[in-house]
């Protein structure tokens, strides 16, 4: 639907407002206590108050439930003097109460309908408790598994990242905002913030024009042609300046080159944090070169209310500046809705029956399964059997009903998943359960580290004595879901503490094993690889996670997943992705001068796109006819040798042989999934135009070359079928 233009409507009520209520537009606060980070000592409650009261504050974070929101909405409206209704923001990160995967997880279906769908149930329950903008979805591409917050994004793809970019706003937004159960989406952050060095929280991007423009800006321009409503900057600095004071990011690239409507807020006091960085000299400074360069909104520090009128009357920052904010920040209120009526998501009954809805479970259920990736399954040991008797369930996390959320869930219940116990054993009443040794110290919180247990084995041999006596065991490990998410950087990415140690006693006592793992990022699971003949990836499920567990490991539902982001072998392999560069000495050569470890393979452990299926799929007859340079026909035919029906993700990867910025060995640029019965196969067709051949040049021009191209089609990264041919 096309998006009615407010822009009169804007201008008539910009004319009425005096400088400082322009001001207070591009002005939010937190709500009355602290979520992510600390609020500033200006940031207490009176002079909020007093300031919503004025007109002074745009939007409010983290403020929900619609009494809380009804309240505060009623404030401004009736008692401030032109009663510019509020914003109500909140991660809504992968669901509100009701939990879908985490969204790196979600990235492994590779399903974007599937995905469009989660994110239209979260925005759903969240519009029923007065929200109206999720800071989500996160698109930052990232190759770095230490840095903790690749469980938000869609993995270490542009292309891929930039299909569920659009998947998730147009989720989250639907095809009307004004509607009572549509939300304001904000692509974040911009930009850049997946490549901190070292996967280091808060931290320092270095990288060039061709990786920005290839591989960091694709999904926020997929986002923005998708209608985001907004776009949140960050904290890290880009090239040596803050993204939240980079006028070439904000104003020359999103505002300018990429056509972005929307408007920038800042990421949580990463206005005021520019002093820190070194970049402003104190607050006032901040909140000048955070507007200039184009940093619509400031969450929560408080600089702009404190000092952009006074910085206007100096001379300092042009009035243009900002009413050029406040009318992007006005016309996506008017695109809600607000204006017409401010308690528009305000209402009790809906709320009530929104929350935990039977819909919204079943469809984080059918998510999450969706989402799991089969990284290893020898002599066809999963699934196992309903009526199986002597299996045996071992592991601390197997009960925990609180990990399996994952993180980012700041507003559902604690101990409010079904955890894998509960689902299997719903599925099979015989199956035996024994805890050994603790993981973590189970006091745990969002706002806290997690305590590893690194030293107690208490438990350990009776686990080890039971799995001696069963038939097959099934081991639950993985990192707690707190252990990934912001400022959860790791410099070890194994199985934390004591796990390692259990694994191996128990494969010592019989190795006939299947490792169900939970993790918010790729882990370095070399021996785990080598000796467990099966491995399901489940990541963190979220709300539903031991039923949808149990619908894979009892075969109800046939695994599909595929990694989006690789798994190294170890840690010195980091960053570490498929979309890499030849090098001047690619190949194994007889003598040292070569690029390789010699303590290490290169490869990686799981590759980009690989997982697999209780089916067997196979690719043959890859053909490309380039006869038509703007539409070069690619062909595959596509079979089901498994004895099940299952879906299977072809995808497409392409070369550009010889270029003047040189291109990846590999770039993915098509897939499809597909659901064929045991015994059918399919002829699969794509199709490439100058969008999938081409690249960004150094001067955001995009470039296709005439010349050779290689083409690759296959299950994974790596095992792929290859033609070349000539783009004239
Ligand atoms: C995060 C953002 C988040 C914000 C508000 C920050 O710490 O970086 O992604 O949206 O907090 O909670």
């Amino acid at each position: 639907m096309a998006q009615k233009n407010y822009d009169a409507q804007v201008d008539s009520l910009m004319q009425l407002m005096t400088l400082e209520e322009k001001v207070g537009q591009m002005n939010q606060y937190n709500g009355f206590y602290d979520v992510t980070g600390p609020a500033p000592t200006g940031g207490n409650a009176a002079v909020k108050y007093e300031h919503l009261r004025k007109g002074w504050v745009g939007a409010m974070l983290s403020v929900r439930g619609v009494e809380e929101v009804h309240k505060l909405q009623k404030l401004v409206v009736e008692e401030s003097r032109l009663g510019i209704p509020l914003l109500f923001g909140f991660d809504v990160i992968h669901g509100y109460k009701t939990l879908s995967p985490i969204p790196l997880a979600e990235a492994a279906s590779w399903d974007l309908k599937a995905i469009e769908q989660s994110a239209s149930i979260a925005a759903n329950e969240a519009s029923a408790v007065g929200l109206n903008w999720t800071f989500a979805p996160m698109v930052d591409i990232s190759r770095d598994a230490r840095w903790g917050r690749v469980m938000e994004g869609a993995g270490e793809d542009p292309y891929l990242g930039s299909k569920i970019a659009t998947a998730r706003v147009r989720g989250f937004q639907g095809s009307d905002l004004s509607a009572p159960n549509t939300i304001a989406a904000t692509a974040k952050h911009f930009a850049a913030y997946g490549f901190v060095e070292g996967g280091i929280e808060y931290g320092i991007v270095d990288i060039g024009t061709h990786t920005l423009y290839n591989q960091v800006l694709p999904p926020f321009q997929a986002a923005v042609d998708a209608d985001v409503k907004s776009v949140m900057n960050g904290f890290n600095l880009l090239n040596g300046v803050p993204v939240t004071g980079n006028a070439f990011l904000q104003r020359e690239m999103l505002k300018g080159k990429m056509n972005f409507q929307g408007f920038v807020v800042s990421d949580w006091a990463s206005t005021q944090e520019m002093v820190a960085h070194g970049f402003a000299a104190d607050e006032k400074d901040a909140a000048l070169k955070a507007s200039i360069a184009g940093s619509d909104m400031e969450m929560e520090s408080g600089t702009y209310v404190a000092h952009l009128a006074a910085l206007v009357r100096e001379g300092k920052v042009d009035e243009a500046v900002i009413d050029e904010a406040v009318r992007r920040i006005l016309k996506v209120k008017f695109e809600l809705g607000l204006f017409e009526d401010p308690y528009r998501y305000c209402d009790l009954e809906r709320e009530k029956e929104r929350i935990y809805h039977a819909d919204h479970q079943a469809g984080v259920r059918d998510m999450a399964r969706r989402s799991m990736v089969l990284l290893k399954n020898e002599g066809e040991l999963l699934p196992l059997g309903k009526k199986q008797k002597n299996i045996l369930v071992v592991g601390a996390m197997a009960k925990d009903k609180n990990s399996p959320l994952g993180s980012w869930r700041i507003a559902s219940d604690d101990n409010s998943a079904v955890s894998v116990w509960e689902g299997l054993s719903a599925q099979n009443p015989y199956l035996k359960y024994i805890k050994g040794p603790e993981y973590f110290d189970p006091e745990v919180a969002f706002v806290q580290e997690v305590k590893v247990n690194e030293d107690d084995l208490s438990g350990l041999e009776e686990a080890v004595a039971a799995a001696k006596e069963a038939d097959v065991v099934v081991l639950v490990a993985g990192e707690h879901g707190f252990q990934s998410g912001e400022a959860r950087s790791r410099a070890e990415i194994g199985l934390p503490g004591i796990q390692p140690q259990l694994i191996r006693a128990l494969h010592k006592a019989n190795s006939n094993m299947v490792l169900l793992l939970f993790n918010g990022r790729p882990l370095t699971l070399s021996w785990e690889a080598e000796n467990i003949p099966a491995i399901l990836e489940c990541w963190q499920p979220g709300s539903q996670a031991g039923n949808a567990v149990a619908d894979v490991v009892f075969g109800d539902y046939n695994p599909a997943g595929k990694l989006p982001m690789t798994f190294p072998r170890n840690l010195g392999q980091v960053p570490i992705y498929y979309n890499q560069y030849n090098g001047s000495r690619p190949d194994p050569q007889p003598i040292v001068f070569w690029s390789h470890y010699m303590d290490s393979e290169k490869s990686p452990l799981f590759p980009f796109g690989y997982g697999l299926s209780y089916s067997e799929f196979a690719y043959s007859d890859l053909k490309v006819d380039a006869s038509n340079p703007k539409a070069v026909q690619v062909e595959v035919v596509l079979e089901n040798k498994g004895k099940r029906a299952g879906e299977e993700v072809a995808q497409l990867y392409v070369r550009d042989l010889v270029a003047n910025q040189v291109r990846p060995i590999k770039e993915l640029k098509g897939f499809e999934k597909v659901y064929l019965q045991a015994g059918a196969s399919v002829l699969l067709r794509f199709t490439l135009t100058g969008r999938e051949l081409g690249y960004f040049d150094h001067q955001y021009k995009w470039v296709v070359e005439p010349g050779e191209f290689e083409v690759m089609v296959g299950g994974n990264s790596v095992n792929v079928l290859k033609e070349r041919f000539v783009l004239d």
